[in-house]
Formats: structure tokens, C-alpha cells, sequence
């Protein structure tokens, strides 16, 4: 099954130029997204993986499917000023200015073993601040899982730089 024909392209949204990769449109076919989940988390099944870490949005709905798939916790990495106990964050550019993701400071018992989800990796600057986020908050950070790459922007090598084994299910050129 070719997951990837599943995933909707919108040309010049949200601006002229920008090649939007719609992961509803996957998501919302039955075989497509059980199947996109599977392929996710094949690797790491047996590997002991205490939690996996959601990035707000689109990270908490695979994240979410991941976690149940190995039985493991969720933890949600959200926008910040949402979280309502104590919270850590950390700051990440964005095109212009910047934004920061939180975690509540217990989220992550030190030591536990953590999988990063996200639906797309661009830059990877969202990706960096979870991991570092993560970190902060005691976590191994065993490997980062995206359903779609964007290799020209360049946020896988600044995730493998960052020590974190990496994996996409698939890649768009032009973006
Ligand atoms: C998108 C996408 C990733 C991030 C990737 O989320 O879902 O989280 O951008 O970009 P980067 O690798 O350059 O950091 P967005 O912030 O648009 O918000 P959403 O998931 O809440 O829709
Ligand atoms: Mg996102």
C-alpha cells in the first residue's frame, strides 16, 4: 500500500509559492492511517518505550495512535500557555518571531525512554525544541517519527545532529 498518494497537496497555501502537504486526507482513510501508525512504531515494538511525546496539533493525533500501539504513556508537548499545572518550555524560531512549547515538569519521570511524533518534519526547529524540551524534563529521547519530510529545509540532519536516531515515511521535494 503507497500511503504516500493518500496525503493531499494544496498548491500556494497558506501564501503563494508554498506547497501544502495535507495529512487529513491520510488520516482520515481507515487502511492509509492504521497503516502510516504501523509503519511508525514497527521499530520500536519490544523496545520498551515508556512514553511518547505528541506535538500540538497535528502530532497528538498519531502520537496519541502511537502511544496505544505500545502501550505506552502519552505525553502532549503543547503551545504555550495551555498547560494548566507547573510547566517547562523551551523557545523555537518560527518565520517570523518566535514560539515555545511546553510540558508539565513531571510529565517525564528521569530516565524514562520517550519516542518524538510529529506529522511533518520542515526545518526541524519544532522537532528541537520537543527534544530539547524532553531532555530538560529527564528524558532519554530514544528516536524521532514523522509521517512526511521536507528534505530541502534540512530538519532531519539537525535532528540527527542532535543525537536522535530519525525516521520519515515518506519525502516531498519542492515545498
Ligand atoms: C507544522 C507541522 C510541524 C511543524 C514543522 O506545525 O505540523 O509541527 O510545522 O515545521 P518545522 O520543522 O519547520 O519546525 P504548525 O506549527 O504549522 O502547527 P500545527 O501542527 O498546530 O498545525
Ligand atoms: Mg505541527
Amino acid at each position: 500500500m503507497d500511503i504516500k498518494k493518500y496525503v493531499r497537496t494544496i498548491p500556494d497555501y497558506p501564501k503563494p509559492g508554498i506547497m501544502f502537504r495535507d495529512v487529513t486526507t491520510l488520516m482520515g482513510h481507515p487502511q492509509a492511517f492504521r497503516r502510516a501508525v504501523d509503519e511508525l512504531v514497527q521499530p520500536f515494538a519490544g523496545l520498551k518505550i515508556d512514553k511518547v511525546a505528541g506535538i500540538e496539533a497535528r502530532g497528538f493525533i498519531l502520537g496519541g495512535a502511537c502511544a496505544h500501539q505500545l502501550s505506552a504513556g502519552f505525553v502532549p508537548l503543547r503551545k504555550k500557555g495551555k498547560l494548566p499545572y507547573k510547566a517547562i518550555s523551551q523557545s523555537y524560531e518560527l518565520e517570523y518571531g518566535t514560539d515555545e512549547l511546553e510540558m508539565h515538569e513531571d510529565a517525564i519521570v528521569a530516565g524514562e525512554r520517550v519516542l518524538i511524533v510529529d506529522d511533518l518534519i520542515a526545518t526541524g526547529g519544532t522537532a528541537e525544541a520537543g527534544i530539547k524540551l524532553l531532555r530538560k524534563g529527564g528524558a532519554i529521547v530514544e528516536a524521532a517519527v514523522f509521517l512526511v519530510d521536507l528534505p530541502e529545509l534540512g530538519g532531519c540532519k539537525k535532528i540527527e545532529d542532535l543525537g536522535v536516531p530519525t525516521t520519515c515515511l515518506m519525502r516531498f521535494d519542492g515545498h
